[in-house]
């Protein structure tokens, strides 16, 4: 499959903000219809936030990396999926995670995105739960095995 190249930077808040809000209230207000208030939490400005541009600059994906190793907020605006664009945000955020030492990253992914982790080694673990109207499930990937026990 021919894919554009995407360029992935990993920035903080003050710098994804405009962008990261404009993706992330498309994707998860407009076409989930998850409320506004709960879209936005106190924990953004101590995150780590991976954005996806076009090479014409045009930025089309993103998501956040907490300070203790959960991923979150992952979202890919709806005509740019299928093109790698998550793969290489999650990517990011993984190696993020592993460079400030983090054994294990976790999400807590949507039961329709649990197969999209899955395919880069996270694991489903405990009871599915509703969280903004929406099944979940907490998931894994164990950075010591996923590198056969490289500590990064
Ligand atoms: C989930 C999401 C981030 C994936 O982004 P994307 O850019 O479409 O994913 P990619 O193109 O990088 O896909 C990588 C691989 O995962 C697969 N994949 C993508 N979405 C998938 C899904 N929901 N379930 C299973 N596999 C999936 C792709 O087919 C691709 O496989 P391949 O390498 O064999 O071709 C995107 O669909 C999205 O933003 N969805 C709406 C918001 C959302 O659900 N966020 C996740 C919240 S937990």
């Amino acid at each position: 499959m021919l894919t554009a190249s995407f360029s992935i930077r990993i920035c903080n808040w003050d710098e994804a903000r405009a962008e990261a809000r404009r993706v992330r209230e498309l994707v998860f207000v407009h076409e989930q219809g998850v409320p506004l208030e709960l879209e936005w939490d106190e924990q953004d400005p101590h995150c780590e936030h991976a954005l996806a541009h076009t090479p014409e600059g045009l930025a089309i994906g993103t998501a956040r990396l907490l300070p203790d190793g959960h991923i979150g907020r992952m979202a890919v605006l709806r005509e740019w999926r299928g093109k790698d664009v998550g793969a290489l945000l999650l990517q990011a955020l993984v190696e993020q995670a592993r460079d400030r030492g983090h054994a294990t990253v976790r999400l807590n992914a949507q039961i329709q995105a649990a197969g999209f982790y899955r395919r880069f080694g996270f694991e489903a673990a405990g009871p599915e739960f509703v969280e903004a109207g929406i099944p979940h499930v907490a998931m894994h990937l164990d950075l010591m095995s996923a590198r056969g026990g490289s500590t990064g």
